[in-house]
């Protein structure tokens, strides 16, 4: 989700869906500082100018990337790769050759197969006379695993303002690993959705060689390299990594007439993504199948979730005038039982999953707000009350309700207990109990009660974005007050912060933190700790907590 669509750009909306993404544009000054490589040190880093980045952590694996940028075209580029246990990559223990083509925008991805569990590693590629900058990743852990700790990211808008956030996550050296939560890098044109830097190319992003150059210009952004650099990712796409709003079958910016067939335009960003991001394909035919879990040790069950292009059913247009633009209520086509938001095929792998899973905590990474989002209350015996957003899953409400009977337990399958949604998307922090009828407070008709968290059945961290604006006049909380006082489900809601979500996990709780910087207009290493909360294991509800403390003995940084 985001700006609406850039022909002719920009084009004027009066849609609620817009709220959150709109408020704030065109208000980040020009800035000063340049943070992408100057030509000297593109030349400086030779072969190497996109970094290297390492994802989809295994026990015994990790996808290492890098790209190559040859002195010339070549027909191929041959290159060495070593993994060692330490950051001067003196103790070696795996080493190997690669090779890369234009026909993958010389991009390099290895599969490192044979590595220890739970174990950080340092690794570098060689090739056309330089060496690549040194990377570090960590394998998942097995058995008995005491802690995580997880740094959330998500709309990380390049045009829109400086990674900052990046930066403060890089310098965490007592991370497990980021999540990224999709809109990893945005398709607009130059001034149509953020004016602080230009993007490359200038237009909007449509052919895989527009994809390929918009990779490209992300990648030699410093500090999206240095947080690359220094931890493993796991990534999902949102909408944005092709064109905003997309669905199965269309996107809102994407017009076929000017733009040409929306599966060719799907196909071209999914290739360069798959080129240019660390991820591990799930299935080689089927690109758009990415939905995976990871396995972590018994603390966690890991499942990350495909919501844009597996199955996705149109989203729906909200047409109720409110004072905060058109809303939408549960009738007619919202409800109808057929729409789905993750396709039959992945709802039933879902569910398996959380049924099935031996571990402690089910963490779902995820793309759109899941909790009920209103601009007016009501219990759902009165209709339920008049929602914002239909591109998240309150436009999905039986597919959400799916999701709940899993959760609420049946005759086929035992009822799940911590589970903790972690989102992206809407570019604002919030804090959610998961309950079916949030504006219910008589809990024995299936209601909830907020002072007590009775009626919830799961909990959700929605992390703010990287860069992407939020509702960034709300500097007073008025607009998210008003929220609250609809949605009693909410513990947190900041609608004006950037930033990211960090995530301590222990076999007792999960704990989320939120963390602010202070602009995104400039470089600047200013962040703030704004709020924590925590849901204890077995009770499916949150509570204030506290900041954590950084794990002792962290492994080094790389250099
Ligand atoms: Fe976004």
């Amino acid at each position: 989700m985001g700006r609406p669509s850039s022909v002719p750009p920009p084009r004027a909306r009066n849609d609620r869906r817009e709220f959150f993404k709109r408020s704030g544009a065109a208000t980040v000054a020009a800035a000063a500082l340049p943070v992408a490589l100057t030509d000297a040190q593109a030349a400086a880093a030779g072969a190497f100018q996109h970094g290297v980045a390492s994802g989809d952590p295994l026990t015994d694996r990790v996808i290492l990337w890098t790209r190559v940028t040859p002195a010339m075209p070549k027909t191929a580029v041959s290159l060495t790769w070593v993994v060692a246990l330490d950051p001067q990559l003196s103790r070696v223990v795996l080493r190997g050759t690669a090779k890369t083509l234009p026909a993958r925008d010389y991009t390099v991805k290895v599969d490192a197969i044979g590595l220890q569990p739970g174990t950080t590693y340092y690794y570098r590629f060689m090739a056309e006379g330089s060496a690549s900058p040194i990377g570090r990743t960590r394998t998942l852990p097995t058995g008995t695993v005491d802690r995580l700790r997880i740094a959330v990211a998500s709309c990380s808008n390049h045009a829109y303002g400086y990674f900052n956030a990046y930066a403060r996550i890089a310098e965490r050296a007592d991370l497990d690993l980021v999540l990224h939560l999709g809109d990893y890098l945005y398709e607009y044109g130059a001034g149509q959705y953020g004016s602080v830097r230009t993007p490359e190319p200038v237009t909007e992003m449509v052919t895989l060689a527009d994809y390929r150059l918009r990779h490209a210009q992300y990648k030699r952004d410093a500090d999206l390299q240095a947080v690359h650099r220094q931890h493993p990712f796991i990534c999902i796409w949102d909408d944005h990594e092709i064109a905003n709003d997309s669905w199965l079958s269309g996107a809102e910016n994407h017009q076929s007439a000017t733009e040409g067939d929306y599966a060719a335009r799907v196909a071209a960003g999914l290739q360069a993504y798959y080129e240019w991001m660390p991820i591990r394909p799930v299935d080689t035919v089927r690109l758009r199948k990415n939905w995976r879990n990871f396995r972590i040790g018994n603390l966690v069950e890991l499942m990350m979730l495909e919501e844009r292009l597996s199955a996705r059913s149109q989203p729906l247009v909200a047409t109720i005038p409110t004072a905060f633009g058109n809303g939408f209520v549960q009738t007619g086509s919202f409800a109808d039982e057929s729409r789905s938001l993750l396709g039959s095929e992945q709802e039933a792998w879902l569910s398996g999953q959380l049924q099935s899973s031996p571990a402690q905590w089910k963490l779902l990474g995820q793309g759109v707000m899941f909790a009920q989002l209103k601009l007016q209350g009501a219990p759902n015996a009165q209709g339920g009350g008049v929602f914002l957003n239909p591109d998240q899953w309150d436009g999905y409400n039986p597919a959400r309700n799916r999701v709940f009977n899993v959760l609420k337990g049946s005759s086929t399958g035992r009822p799940v207990d911590n589970m903790v949604v972690l989102t992206g998307d809407i570019h604002s922090s919030w804090a959610a109990d998961l309950t079916q009828d949030p504006n219910n407070p008589d809990t024995a008709t299936g209601g909830y009660n907020p002072a007590t968290g009775q009626g919830s059945r799961a909990v959700e961290f929605v992390g703010t974005s990287v860069s992407s604006p939020g509702v960034d006049s709300d500097t007073s909380g008025s607009t998210a007050g008003f929220l609250r006082s609809q949605n009693p489900h909410f513990k947190y809601i900041n609608l004006h912060k950037r930033g990211y979500l960090l995530l301590d996990v222990t076999p007792q709780r999960v704990v989320g933190e939120f963390w602010h910087i202070d602009t995104v207009a400039s470089l600047s290493n200013l962040q703030t700790f704004a709020a924590a909360f925590e849901v204890q294991a077995g009770t499916n509800r949150l509570v204030p907590s506290a900041q954590t403390t950084p794990r002792a003995n962290a492994p080094l940084l790389a250099p």
